[in-house]
C-alpha cells in the first residue's frame, strides 16, 4: 500500500504532544510491515534545512483569493529508518518556534490559512513527486482539510482517482474554527457551506469538514470513539459523529518500548523489569533526591507528567490535593501549560510542605525519572483520548491512579483485592472527593498489602501495548476505506 500520512507535528522533529508519538512512529511500523509511506508535515523554524535535500521543484499551492503560494518541499527521514519526511517549506507560514502558538500561549493569527496551506501543500507534493497514495491519513483538524480537498478540487483527478482518506481523532476539543471567509480560502466553493459539512455556528469549522468528507474516521480509543457521540465528549460536533458512527472506528495507540523499557531506559540512574526489582527503588531514591523531597523508602512517592491544561484535571487535582498531601505520602509534579495551572501550582508549593515537588517546564529526562521512580501515578483526566503516561507507568512499576475515560478506561483494569486482579485504580466521576478516596484506596494498598500490590505492580508491566498490534489495526482501516472508495 502507499501511504501519505499527514500531520502538523511528529517527533522527533516537532512535539506539543502525543500526537507527535503517533505521527513519528506509526510510519515507520508500517514500513517494517512492508508498505510505501511518506510523512509530510511542516518545516519549522527548529528543524535544520541543511540537513534535508529539496525534491521536486517549486510547489505551487492554490490558496483560493490569496492566489498561489510557493514553497518547496525538503526530503529527510525518521530516524532509525528508510521512511522519507517531506518537510513541507514556506518561510512565511512555518518559520516559527511552535507550531501553533506564541511563547505566552496565544494562538498565532493566521492559523487557517497555515493549516488550510498545509492541508492542500501536502497533496500538491505528493503529484510533484509522483507518488500516488492508496490512502492519504491525516491527524486532528490541522490536516482536516485534506480529505475535504480531495472529495472536491480533486475529485476528478485522475492522479487521486482510487484515493481514500482516513482522518484519526486525536482530540475533538480543537476543531480549526475561523471566519466564515476561509470558505474563499479553501476555494472549494460556498455550496460546501452547510451544516452538514463546512459550517458550523456561522463559521468554517475545518475539523467537521473532515469529518464529513474522509472516507473512514477513527479515535484514538474504542471508548473515546463512543463518548464522542454524546453532549459531554463531543464538543458540539457530536451529531456529525453520531451521522458518521458507521464510518467510525477506535484504534488504541501503542507506545515505543524501545524508549520507555525500565531494564536499559538511558534516563534512569538504575534499571529494572519483572523479578529484579532492586532498581527499582535506586530510581526512587534518586528521584526523592533531584526533587528535593526528603529521601525515605517507607514513604509511597505519587507522581504525575502532564500538559497543565483543563483537559487533564488539574484544577481537581489542586483542590483534591491539600488533603492528600496531609496524609504520611510525597507527591512529584512536572508539567507545563496554562498559566492559570502553573499559578495555582506554585501557590500550592510555597505553603510550606516538604512531601510536595513540582517542576514547571518540559523534561523527558526527568518525565522518565518520575515514571521509574513513583510508586504510584495519578491522571484525572476529564477526557483522554488514549494517553500515554498511563501505559508507561504500567510498563514501569507504578500503578495508574485514573478518571475511567478513553484510552485511560481502555488500559487499565480496575484492582480486585478479592479475585488478586487489575493493573491499576479506577473511578468514575471526577470530582475532589473521588479522586482523593481513590488515591487513598491506593495508597493504602501500598501500606497495608504490601504483596498485594506487588502483584499488581508485577501484572502492570507485564502488558503490552504495542505499535505492531495497533498497525495492524489501521492497515485494516486503510483496506476497508479503499475498498469504499474503488467500490
Ligand atoms: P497529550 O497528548 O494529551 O498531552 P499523552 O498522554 O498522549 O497526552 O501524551 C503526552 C506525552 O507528552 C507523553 O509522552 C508525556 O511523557 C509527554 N509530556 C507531557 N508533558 C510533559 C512535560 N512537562 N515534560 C516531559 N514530557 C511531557
Ligand atoms: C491527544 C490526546 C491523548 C492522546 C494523543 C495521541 O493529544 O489528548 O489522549 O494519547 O492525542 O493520540
Amino acid at each position: 500500500m502507499k501511504i501519505l500520512v499527514v500531520a502538523a507535528e511528529a517527533v522527533p522533529f516537532a512535539k506539543t504532544g502525543g500526537l507527535a508519538d503517533v505521527a513519528g512512529v506509526l510510519p515507520k511500523v508500517l514500513a517494517d510491515l512492508g508498505h510505501e509511506v511518506r510523512v509530510v508535515m511542516p518545516r519549522y523554524w527548529g528543524v535544520d534545512r541543511r540537513a534535508l535535500a529539496p525534491v521536486g521543484g517549486p510547489l505551487g499551492v492554490p490558496m483560493g483569493i490569496i492566489g498561489t503560494q510557493w514553497g518547496a518541499v525538503l526530503e529527510g527521514r525518521l530516524p532509525g529508518s528508510d521512511v522519507p519526511v517531506w518537510f513541507i517549506d514556506h518561510e512565511q507560514y512555518f518559520g516559527r518556534k511552535h507550531p501553533y502558538n506564541e511563547a505566552d500561549g496565544t494562538g498565532y493569527p493566521d492559523n487557517d490559512n497555515r493549516f488550510v496551506f498545509l492541508s492542500r501543500a501536502a497533496l500538491e507534493a505528493a503529484k510533484m513527486l509522483d507518488f500516488r497514495p492508496d490512502v492519504v491519513h491525516v491527524h486532528d483538524w490541522h490536516t482536516a482539510a485534506a480529505p475535504i480537498f480531495l472529495n472536491t478540487v480533486y475529485a476528478h483527478d485522475p492522479f487521486f482517482a482510487g484515493t481514500a482518506s482516513v482522518l484519526t481523532i486525536h482530540n475533538l476539543q480543537y476543531q480549526g474554527q475561523f471566519f466564515s471567509g476561509l470558505m474563499d480560502v479553501l476555494g472549494v466553493g460556498w455550496a460546501h457551506f452547510n451544516h452538514l459539512e463546512l459550517a458550523h455556528h456561522d463559521q468554517v469549522n475545518l475539523l467537521k469538514g473532515g469529518l464529513y468528507h474522509a472516507t473512514l474516521i477513527n479515535a484514538v480509543s474504542p471508548t473515546y470513539a463512543r463518548e464522542i457521540r454524546t453532549p459531554e465528549f463531543g464538543y458540539g460536533l457530536e451529531g456529525v459523529v453520531r451521522d458518521r458512527a458507521w464510518a467510525l472506528r477506535g484504534i488504541l495507540n501503542g507506545v515505543d518500548y524501545e524508549d520507555w523499557n525500565p531494564a536499559v531506559d538511558p534516563h534512569l540512574p538504575a534499571h529494572f523489569d519483572v523479578g529484579r526489582m532492586d532498581g527499582k527503588a535506586v530510581c526512587k531514591a534518586e528521584l526523592q533526591f533531584e526533587v528535593g523531597l526528603p529521601v525515605r523508602a517507607d514513604v509511597p512517592v505519587i507522581g504525575m507528567v502532564t500538559r497543565l491544561v483543563h483537559q487533564k484535571g488539574i484544577d481537581v487535582l489542586l483542590d483534591a490535593l491539600p488533603e492528600v498531601l496531609g496524609w504520611d505520602v510525597q507527591v512529584v509534579l512536572l508539567g507545563s501549560g496554562e498559566r492559570w495551572a502553573h499559578e495555582a501550582i506554585e501557590r500550592l508549593g510555597t505553603q510550606g510542605r516538604r512531601n510536595f515537588a513540582y517542576r514547571l517546564g518540559y523534561d523527558d529526562g526527568l518525565a522518565h525519572r518520575i515514571e521509574a521512580g513513583s510508586d504510584l501515578y495519578v491522571m484525572p483526566s476529564r477526557f483522554e483520548p488514549c494517553g500515554l503516561n498511563q501505559i508507561y507507568s504500567l510498563r514501569y512499576g507504578t500503578p495508574p491512579i485514573v478518571h475511567a475515560v478513553g484510552g485511560l478506561h481502555d488500559t487499565v483494569d480496575n484492582y480486585d483485592a478479592a479475585h488478586g486482579t487489575g493493573t491499576g485504580f479506577k473511578f468514575h466521576h471526577l470530582s475532589p472527593g473521588a479522586l482523593r478516596d481513590t488515591i487513598g484506596w491506593a495508597v493504602h494498598t501500598w501500606f497495608e498489602r504490601k504483596a498485594d500490590f506487588a502483584a499488581l505492580v508485577e501484572r502492570g508491566m507485564r502488558q503490552r501495548f504495542t505499535w505492531d498490534h495497533s498497525a495492524r489495526a489501521y492497515l485494516r482501516l486503510y483496506e476497508d476505506a479503499i475498498r469504499r472508495v474503488r467500490g
